[in-house]
């Protein structure tokens, strides 16, 4: 079923079928680029997977047992074609994707404040390829939309999903500024690796709480400089070799954003400082990571000279 029939009245049902259709059509288009990502994808929605368990921290999709050496292999190039991998770990029939991020890091670090999600309408702004969406399907949310305008990470999670046939899961080729067309619409929102993405971070945090429902509940994880006065870095050009950062806040100038933006009830309950444990180069990931975005002689700074990241989560609410 359409993922869009099943949110509530408040939301601009017929403007995001427009757009919906818009992306589709531009994407079924013949042109190389999309074909590098669609042809993967539709050679795994040939293996529906038995087994699937969501519940450790590697999403795990088919066993090895369920398909032939050659199917396999077959899976392998597929999955190849997606590379570079950025979030996981995933398990697909027996193949171990160690992706650039161990994600379940992340994910254990949300899951003491994790919200309710039984029942719940639940958003993953920048989903990428849905990791934590498939973390999410053991506590049996009715619906989770991931809003990701990558074509790469699109497809990929098509193709996962399309193995891991999670009904409730889906993605659309949307972005964080579309959420204007959600009002009032989701129970659960995650907000993770977006907001110093962001030129107005205010704004976005305004338009996140009008997407959300009354009683809803927010997960922000961004990255933050060290520090406790209300301040945020704007770099120059890049920060930790990334364009298009433009500003990243100590915790608790993220907090007062929050409260400009109109939220309550909000709390920080973790901050640690980023490292090459949870971000490297792999099998999988072949480019730069995080030991090539600090300065070699001070791990307490980016190449750039500025205080290397940190990360921080905090949960507010929508009354
Ligand atoms: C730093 S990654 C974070 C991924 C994931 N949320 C996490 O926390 O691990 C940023 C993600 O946002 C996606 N993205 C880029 N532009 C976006 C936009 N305008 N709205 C929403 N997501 C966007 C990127 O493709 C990428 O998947």
């Amino acid at each position: 079923m359409n993922y869009i029939e099943q949110l509530p009245d408040s939301a601009r049902r017929d403007q995001i079928s427009t757009l919906h259709k818009e992306k589709q059509d531009w994407i079924t288009q013949q042109k190389k680029g999309f074909l590098r990502y669609r042809t993967p994808c539709e050679i795994l929605q040939a293996f529906p997977a038995e087994h699937v368990d969501c519940t450790d921290d590697t999403v795990v999709i088919g066993d090895p047992a369920e398909i032939t050496p050659q199917e396999q292999k077959q899976i392998i190039s597929a999955l190849e074609g997606f590379i570079p991998w950025r979030k996981g770990p995933f398990s697909i029939f027996g193949t171990e994707i160690d992706t650039e991020w161990q994600s379940q890091r992340k994910w254990k670090r949300l899951l003491p404040k994790l919200p309710e999600l039984k029942g719940k309408i639940v958003a993953d702004i920048g989903c990428s390829n849905g990791y934590y969406m498939f973390r999410m399907t053991p506590y049996r949310p009715d619906l989770v939309i991931g809003l990701e305008p990558s074509i790469q990470h699109y497809y990929c999670f098509k193709g996962l999903n399309a193995m891991a046939r999670q009904d409730n899961l889906h993605i659309d080729l949307l972005g964080v500024e579309h959420l204007p067309l959600f009002p009032e619409c989701f129970d659960v929102l995650f907000l993770m690796g977006i907001i110093y993405h962001r030129s107005s971070p205010v704004d976005t945090l305004r338009d996140v709480f009008t997407s959300l429902a009354g009683g809803g509940t927010l997960i922000l994880e961004s990255q933050a400089i060290p520090g406790d006065p209300p301040t945020a870095l704007f770099p120059e050009k890049t920060y930790a070799k990334v364009p298009g950062t433009y500003f990243v806040p100590t915790g608790s100038c993220l907090q007062n954003w929050l409260r400009r933006a109109g939220f309550s009830d909000i709390e920080l309950f973790c901050q640690h400082p980023m490292s090459s444990i949870e971000q490297r180069r792999t099998d999988w990931m072949q480019f730069e990571s995080y030991s090539d975005f600090i300065d070699p002689d001070n791990p307490q700074k980016t190449v750039e000279g500025y205080p290397a990241p940190h990360r921080v989560f905090i949960i507010a609410r929508k009354k």
